[in-house]
């Protein structure tokens, strides 16, 4: 019998229908169940990039690209932003609600007492070239730690995938501390088990062997409480967002049974380029290559000429097609910073000049460009002292949660099945 919650399609060529059920989520665009297509047709559906496709269904976070709304377990972006910080936001995604004061110190204590890495691990960094880019050690360290634990995971034990979650959440800012100090030939710092996890990473990527900061002139220039603050917004944007490239190769990677740190390490291959989470390195790589406020105009009418590959970096998103609501809580931050840290770069002037330009010119309005979460974080960043080949492994220790919580979700899911998509063959 016919159905209401039901789509029809018809082959022109035949006039065979065939018919559809139509699958409702919680919010958001419903989705045509079309797995059996290829079966009732023999064709298959032709999709290049995803644009149309559901992988999976979800309930770890919610986006309205229209509305520019990012929701993670149902809790607005600026809620978690503002009212919470990151150790939150992690123990919200993996667990689905919001610590209490015990959970959350429970929480805490186990990511501090998992910081550290088995010696065995440091050898690894050294076979790395010192000027190695960090996400290439990051990748390698990371892959090389599925190797120090059990990869025979059993999904049903809450406990072995809460402790395997845990552990690469805490490892991650030692493993990205260690391959940056690497990368300056300068001795690794162990993690501080007094110390929360930003400040922890701030300190392992900023103090002198034996826990001191540097010397400015009136002496030990410690870690601002504004930076730590700013730097774990950064990690509590980057948390999740569905089903992203990185996240999509990390869902692929385990649908064939890899070990789960493989699969972050793929993810984190993933992320490195710069259409996706590589763009933060290019924002500022971009800003300095214009040089100045002069030459704005000249680079936007390069990014709008339709026979050079030149893309304004930091501008543009598949599903945000209003404002990046990241954009917005960062943009807020970066003003506050500018009076708090006494910053006014001539980088930022040309950032300001480049959003006001693009965001008057009819290209960018018609094409519903926007400046994207990257756009900012590379000047915040900045801001923070922080160097441009570290922007993609920060966004790494803040999207960790969101991969690990993806791989949990995918195992758990009966109707999860390998990754493998067909093709429209063109060859002879
Ligand atoms: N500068 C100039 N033109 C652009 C840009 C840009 N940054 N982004 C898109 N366009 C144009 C594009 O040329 C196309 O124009 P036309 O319709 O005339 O051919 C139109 O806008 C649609 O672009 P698209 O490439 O079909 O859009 P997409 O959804 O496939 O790509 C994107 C999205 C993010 C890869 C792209 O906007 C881009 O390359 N942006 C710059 C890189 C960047 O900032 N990436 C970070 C994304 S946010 C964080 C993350 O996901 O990690």
């Amino acid at each position: 019998m016919r159905q209401d919650n039901t789509f029809t399609l018809t082959d022109n060529r035949t006039g065979k229908k065939y018919e559809y059920a139509i699958k409702e989520g919680s919010r958001g665009p419903a989705a045509v169940d079309m797995r059996t297509f290829f079966k009732d047709t023999g064709m298959f559906s032709y999709d290049p990039g995803y644009t149309s496709t559901a992988s999976c269904s979800s309930s770890i976070t919610f986006i309205d690209g229209e509305k520019g709304e990012l929701r993670y377990r149902g809790i607005p972006i600026e809620t978690l932003a503002t009212e919470h910080n990151y150790l939150d936001t992690c123990y919200l995604l993996l667990n689905e609600t919001l610590p209490t004061d015990n959970e959350r110190l429970q929480f805490d204590l186990e990511l501090r007492h998992r910081a550290f890495l088995h010696e065995g691990l440091r050898n690894l960094f050294n076979a790395f070239p010192d000027n190695a880019h960090p996400m290439a050690t990051l990748s390698a360290a990371v892959t090389a730690l599925a190797s120090f634990y059990d990869e025979h995971l059993d999904i049903c034990d809450e406990a072995e995938y809460t402790e395997m979650a845990s552990r690469i959440i805490a490892k991650i800012p030692t493993i990205a501390a260690f391959a940056y100090r690497h990368s300056l030939g300068i001795p690794f710092i162990q993690p501080d088990i007094d110390l929360s996890f930003t400040k922890n990473f701030l300190t392992m990527m900023r103090a002198y062997p034996g826990g001191k900061m540097h010397l400015g002139p009136l002496g030990h220039e410690d870690i601002k409480e504004v930076e730590v603050r700013a730097l774990d917004t950064i990690f509590t944007l980057h948390a999740d967002h569905e089903q992203n490239a990185s996240t999509t190769v990390v869902r692929g990677v385990a649908s064939t049974g890899a070990h789960p740190y493989v699969a972050i390490a793929s993810g984190i291959s993933a992320l490195w380029g710069r259409a996706h989470g590589g763009a933060n390195e290019s924002v500022i790589a971009q800003l300095e290559s214009i040089g100045s406020v002069e030459n704005v105009e000249k680079f936007i009418a390069r990014a709008k000429d339709p026979n050079d590959d030149f893309r304004l970096m930091g501008f543009g998103h598949r599903v945000y097609k209003n404002f990046d609501p990241r954009a917005k809580i960062l943009k807020k931050l970066q003003d506050e910073l500018k009076v708090t840290l006494g910053l006014n770069s001539e980088l930022m002037e040309i950032a300001a000049k480049i959003e006001e330009t693009a965001l008057n010119d009819d290209y960018f309005i018609s094409r519903k460009l926007y400046p994207n979460v990257d756009f900012y974080t590379g000047i915040i960043l900045t801001a923070l002292k922080i160097p441009k080949n570290m922007f993609t492994p920060i966004f790494v220790i803040g999207r960790t949660v969101g991969w690990i919580t993806q791989w949990i979700e995918f195992k758990k899911d009966p109707e999860s099945k390998i990754a493998r998509p067909r093709q429209l063959y063109t060859g002879k």
